[in-house]
């Protein structure tokens, strides 16, 4: 057994800085990796991708993308660069606009804040995979209708915020669609159409007028 493969002798301890270096050694040493090597750190066997490219399989909208990537390359990256899924769209690009937001295993999250090579095994879901064939779902059709959008840049992320809150919320009160939609922002300051879109919806759930 190589060095770097045995178990660390007091797992209780932690990573060291010992294994720590270790680690980043074998990066520094091996430039190009195109599998995942194991290691042993703090007493478990962990997996170590990279720094090179490697093979990543996604679940997106029920289709099954494979593309060789950088374990560096976020879930937005992948997605649109890769992929060519660009509902999703890079604003601030670092989890702070929600412009990014795509569903994980049916949540919310920003795709610029997860790692593609993180995002395996889960049910990813973008803008592109909420629609009906070329019909608008209810939620796009009620964005349409309350013009609730100037530059568009953040409309696709509340479009999918807007839709799971719903699902989750399907009769909110005003106070309700500030919290839960609390997470986007529009920096045009769309919010009375988002909020109407989202009171509309709400009224069409429980039989009131739209
Ligand atoms: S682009 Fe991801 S949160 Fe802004
Ligand atoms: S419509 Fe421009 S940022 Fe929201």
């Amino acid at each position: 057994m190589k060095d770097h493969e045995k178990p660390n002798p007091d797992p209780s301890s932690g990573l060291s800085r010992r294994d720590f270096m270790k680690i980043s050694g074998i990066g520094a040493a091996v430039p190009l990796v195109l599998g995942p090597k194991t290691i042993y750190a703090a007493g478990e066997e962990v997996a170590v991708h990279g720094p090179g490219k490697a093979p990543v399989v996604l679940m997106v909208n029920g289709k099954k993308l494979t593309a060789q990537l950088e374990p560096r390359v976020t879930l937005l990256e992948a997605l649109r660069n890769n992929f060519d899924l660009t509902g999703a769209k890079n604003v601030c690009d670092r989890g702070t606009c929600g412009a990014c937001t795509v569903l994980m295993d049916d949540k919310p999250v920003y795709a610029c804040s997860v790692l593609a090579i993180e995002a395996q095994g889960k049910k990813i879901t973008t803008l592109e995979g909420l629609t009906e064939g070329d019909n608008l779902t209810p939620v796009m059709q009620s964005f349409v209708d309350h013009d609730a959008q100037q530059c568009g840049f953040c409309t696709p992320g509340f479009i999918v915020a807007t839709t799971h809150f719903l699902q989750q919320t399907p009769n909110p009160t005003e106070e309700d669609i500030r919290h839960g939609l609390s997470g986007n922002f529009c920096r045009c300051g769309t919010y009375n159409g988002i909020r109407a879109v989202a009171l509309t919806k709400a009224a069409k759930s429980s039989g009131g007028e739209a």
